[in-house]
């Protein structure tokens, strides 16, 4: 790589090494939704049959869901991007602190341990990098489905009160839409006694692939993807095939890199509405984009500042926001971008800005000027989107750029170099 002994060899921590103003062309393949497959493993323990899995990437958070599985006596197998479940000796409900602490998906297992065993003890998830990230609203649909919860020295303890062992279906009223509690709320009331409703639902679409496995395994879920889901509880689910949803957020990376090395990439597969908001603002801020089935054909033009605003879902994904100020960065003109669903999303701006980025950062607003070109810079990423921002900084900025923060993004984006270095991009591993 030409300017490459620029970069120091005397590093120890992983990093990619990444060649700037660089155009990218072709197709980028998405894999299977990592939000979506940490929780549909997690509904695998709602039945003693065996759950089979296609789309499932490679990621390390699903490695960690995997060994926490085995861990409750699930038997796995991976084969690919095949992954089976037999859950049929699961004998174990509660959770070693030395496996969630990093994996917040890890708090899944406790509404199905608690459906299937009557009991679960999890430790709290605790905070990120991110913000303090509370379940307080996961516990309290438990509550209202009849289990007693305690909190206590960092654990939760849940169990279901009486002989029966089954909980009573009850009408729950979130106060914000989360997506986690809506999902841990929906896999404890699927095998619940009696009909649940969940008001103030998140409608992310990892929600509906969650209510369209549980359909398959044989709940009565109807709503989900509106503001309420209603549950029908049934005695017993059974396995199933399934195939994991595209990864909306890995699509939209890849749109970014797009636009940011001002590049036409085709990127599939993407079920289009579930990036509506965030098409809407590539194509307000310069791109223009064509949709066929399931590929989206992008052609950037030149790219101008667009505010954005995170909402819940149908609105601008948080997850997207990193790297969307990524691109903000190199339009023309200013542009707002405002964090609305993490307190602590903002620590991007400092490495941006270490690649010549001129940001103004008031609370969880940033305003950002554009500048002509960003350059290279060691930079890291302190989470698992923003380490992914400054992969698409890095491809956009002039000289080699150096990116630290792999733990985090090895959690979340599958072979992320690889596929881009297949659509011409230059990054090398270290
Ligand atoms: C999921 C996604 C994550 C995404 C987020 C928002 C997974 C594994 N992770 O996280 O990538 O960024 O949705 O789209 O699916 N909140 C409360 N009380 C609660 C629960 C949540 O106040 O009991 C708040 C949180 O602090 C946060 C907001 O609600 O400010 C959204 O959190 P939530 O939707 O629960 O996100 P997760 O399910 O953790």
């Amino acid at each position: 790589m030409p300017g490459a002994a620029t970069i120091s060899k005397g590093t120890v921590k992983p990093h990619l090494e990444v060649e700037g103003d660089w155009g990218l062309s072709g197709d980028v393949k998405v894999s299977g939704a990592k939000n979506s497959a940490l929780v549909l493993m997690a509904a695998g323990l709602l039945t003693e049959n065996a759950l089979h899995l296609s789309n499932v990437p490679q990621l390390t958070d699903i490695e960690g869901m995997s060994e926490i599985l085995s861990t409750l006596g699930v038997k796995l197998k991976r084969v690919g991007d095949e992954l089976f479940l037999d859950p049929a000796k699961l004998h174990h409900a509660e959770l070693p602190y030395d496996l969630v602490h990093g994996l917040r998906a890890s708090f899944f297992c406790i509404g199905p341990l608690l459906a299937r065993l009557g009991q679960a003890k999890i430790p709290l998830p605790g905070g990120c990098e991110i913000g303090a990230r509370p379940v307080s609203e996961h516990i309290k649909g438990l509550k209202a489905l009849g289990a007693y919860i305690s909190v206590e020295h960092g654990l939760v303890t849940a169990a279901i009160p009486g002989t029966k062992k089954r909980l009573k279906g009850a009408e729950i009223v979130l106060d914000c839409p989360s997506v986690g509690a809506t999902e841990t709320i929906l896999m404890a009331s699927v095998l619940a006694e009696g009909k649940s409703s969940i008001e103030n639902a998140a409608q992310e679409p990892e929600v509906q692939d969650l209510a369209k496995l549980l359909n398959n395994m044989g709940a009565k879920v109807s709503g989900a993807g509106g503001p309420k889901i209603t549950i029908e509880g049934v005695k017993k689910l059974h396995g199933c095939d399934y195939i994991v949803m595209p990864d909306r957020i890995e699509a939209g990376t890849f749109l970014i890199a797009a636009a940011i090395t001002r590049s036409a990439l085709r990127i599939s597969p993407v079920i289009p509405e579930h990036l509506n908001a965030v098409l809407q603002k590539l194509r307000d801020c310069g791109c223009s984009l064509k949709i066929n089935g399931d590929e989206i054909y992008i052609q950037p033009g030149e790219i101008v500042g667009v505010d954005i605003t995170t909402q819940p879902f149908p609105g601008f994904p948080t997850d997207l926001q990193a790297p969307f100020m990524a691109l903000m960065a190199t339009a023309k003109g200013t542009s707002m971008i405002t964090e609305k669903i993490y307190e602590n999303r903002m620590q991007h701006v400092s490495e941006l800005q270490r690649m010549g980025a001129s940001i103004r950062l008031q609370g969880n607003t940033a305003v950002i000027e554009g500048v002509p070109k960003l350059s290279a810079a060691p930079v890291s990423g302190g989470d698992l989107r923003s380490t992914a921002a400054m992969i698409l900084a890095s491809l956009s900025a002039q000289g080699i750029s150096k990116v630290e923060g792999l733990h985090h993004l090895d959690r979340g984006y599958a072979a992320i170099e690889e596929k881009l270095n297949q659509a011409g991009a230059n990054i090398i591993r270290h």
